[in-house]
């Protein structure tokens, strides 16, 4: 990269990401997310929105503690009292950014914030001001910025760095934006603000025509050296722009483009699996690069193509971006060693020695229900480890179910109450509703089930399901993940573990219209 530009891969995964309907996170998730993340070298991680409820502040001030190579960076609206709450959940990071922003657009300004520009303006510099009392690492947006009138943010801008903020945000907050356009936008705003030069020019762009990606990458053309982004694409409404394709375009062409990341690549599809798996949000087959059939080859005249020479139909390698042919790695005899060997080449570390043993007696389980056991079977089990909480309220001691041709099904169910072992059976109308049934007869939890979903996580008939069961109750949501080679148990185990984190109040499950 001698002669490259470096352009900053800004990561919003746990706060934009996080505002999808239902993709909830706790606060031990998100620093699993932030690690993979680190690792992967993400530059900037925003962690959250720290006055949004005290979940948020925990998260995020835990996140800023775990994290020692990327900054981390907390939102606030351009109000003091949330400026002064992200410095405080970001105090002990190694290096902490606050970002702030208010709306520059007509429409918000007159329809939302009722405010003058003038005022807006004012607001704008304030905000920086008090932030840097906090960081020196200040991030500006200007929110909707894709339709605000570009005098106006010249001014907005121009004031707001000679104020100290050191990255200008140009977000497509609507996702209205096109290419051409969006590009001149912030070629112009870049020539036209006499301090530019004193900040680096971002971008965060909203997917809801589907050209997040394309308008950031317009955006480098011009001159950003920043491009916010998510893991997948998460994001409100239709996402934001995602990481892997912007970071993959920018090295793939590095023809065209005059920057390039510090991105470790090939934690992609790690990073990619493991948010997935947290938030519940699949990945569709033929998403770029993290699909399932991103680099499957299924025309014959591809695949006689490809074996003659890989470029053909290859324009990158599959395991440049962390995909891994699904290896045989262990099996019943592999031992303890052999075990946390494997998982540390495949990026998972184990934080205490309990953990290990934990993971190892689920794999010594998993073992003798399954031949071959791949890594995406250890990425599962180890993901379902690490999501189980402390001390669980339900455990799952027996499922017994009954499915026949012409009969209903019917699942008995017994279960570990605080230690008090409880049973009960339902009818329903599948095993995987009779089972749910027969828990509710014992729990009556008063939960809705919003989201059920089925992942098979490698190919066969033996493979492991991984289940996401997606629970809300009285505006908290949370997400529930269960693997097993029986689908009915590994649904039953998801179910079970949303149910012990909505008992547990001291996990942050996400308030998802309590935002402030
Ligand atoms: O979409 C948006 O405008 C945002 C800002 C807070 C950066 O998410
Ligand atoms: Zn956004």
């Amino acid at each position: 990269m001698a002669d490259k530009d470096k352009l900053i891969i800004f990561d919003t995964t746990l706060r934009d990401g996080e505002q999808s309907p239902g993709a909830s996170m706790t606060r031990d998730e998100k620093v699993r997310i932030a690690k993979a993340l680190e690792k992967m070298r993400v530059d900037v991680i925003e962690a959250g929105f720290p006055i949004a409820s005290p979940g948020d502040f925990e998260a995020v001030q835990a996140v800023a503690r775990s994290i020692k190579d990327s900054t981390v960076c907390g939102l606030s609206r351009a109000l003091d009292k949330d400026i002064d709450r992200a410095g405080e959940a970001l105090k002990d990071a190694n290096s902490a950014r606050i970002h702030t922003f208010i709306a520059t657009s007509p429409i918000h300004m007159q329809a939302k914030l009722r405010m003058e520009p003038d005022q807006v303006l004012e607001q704008a510099v304030r905000a920086v001001k008090r932030a840097r009392q906090h960081t020196d690492n200040v991030e500006f947006s200007a929110e909707d910025a894709g339709r605000s009138e570009l005098d106006f943010l010249c001014r907005v801008i121009e004031a707001v760095i000679d104020a100290g903020a050191t990255t200008i945000n140009i977000p497509d907050t609507v996702g209205y934006n096109i290419p051409q356009q969006f590009g001149e936008l912030i070629g112009n705003l870049m020539s036209r603000v006499p301090n530019a030069d004193k900040a680096v020019f971002s971008v965060h762009c909203h997917n809801d025509l589907g050209l997040a990606v394309s308008n950031s990458l317009a955006a480098v053309l011009n001159g950003a050296r920043q491009v916010e982004c998510t893991i997948n694409g998460l994001g409100e409404r239709a996402g934001n722009a995602s990481l892997e394709e912007i970071v993959m375009a920018v090295r793939t062409r590095q023809d065209v483009f005059s920057c390039d990341t510090d991105l470790d690549t090939t934690q992609i599809v790690p990073c990619s699996r493991l948010v997935s798996g947290i938030t519940g949000f699949p990945v569709q087959p033929n998403k770029a690069i993290v699909g399932a059939n991103a680099f499957a080859h299924e025309s014959g005249i591809h695949q006689d193509g490809v074996l003659k020479s890989r470029e053909t139909y290859e324009i990158m390698r599959a395991e440049d971006v962390g995909w891994s042919a699904n290896r045989i790695v262990l099996g019943k005899h592999s031992g303890r060693n052999a075990f946390r060997t494997r998982c540390q080449e495949i990026g998972i570390e184990f934080e205490t020695e309990e953990e290990l043993n934990l993971a190892f007696s689920r794999f010594k389980d998993l073992a003798d229900k399954k031949h071959d056991i791949f890594d995406e079977d250890l990425q599962a089990l180890v993901s379902e480890t690490s999501t189980a909480v402390e001390d669980e309220c339900y455990k799952l001691l027996a499922l017994r179910v009954c499915s026949e041709t012409g009969e209903t099904p019917v699942a008995g169910i017994t279960l570990s109450v605080d230690g008090e072992e409880k049973a009960g059976e339902c009818a329903g109308s599948g095993p995987v509703d009779a089972a749910f049934r027969a828990i509710e007869e014992i729990v009556s939890s008063g939960t809705q089930l919003q989201l059920y979903s089925v992942n098979n996580i490698t190919s066969g008939t033996d493979a492991q399901g991984e289940v996401t069961v997606r629970l809300e109750k009285a505006g908290r949501i949370v997400n529930g993940l269960g693997a097993d080679t029986d689908i009915v148990i590994a649904s039953a185990k998801a179910y079970l573990n949303a149910l012990n984190k909505l008992v547990d109040q001291t996990l942050r499950a996400h308030p998802q219209r309590d935002g402030v």
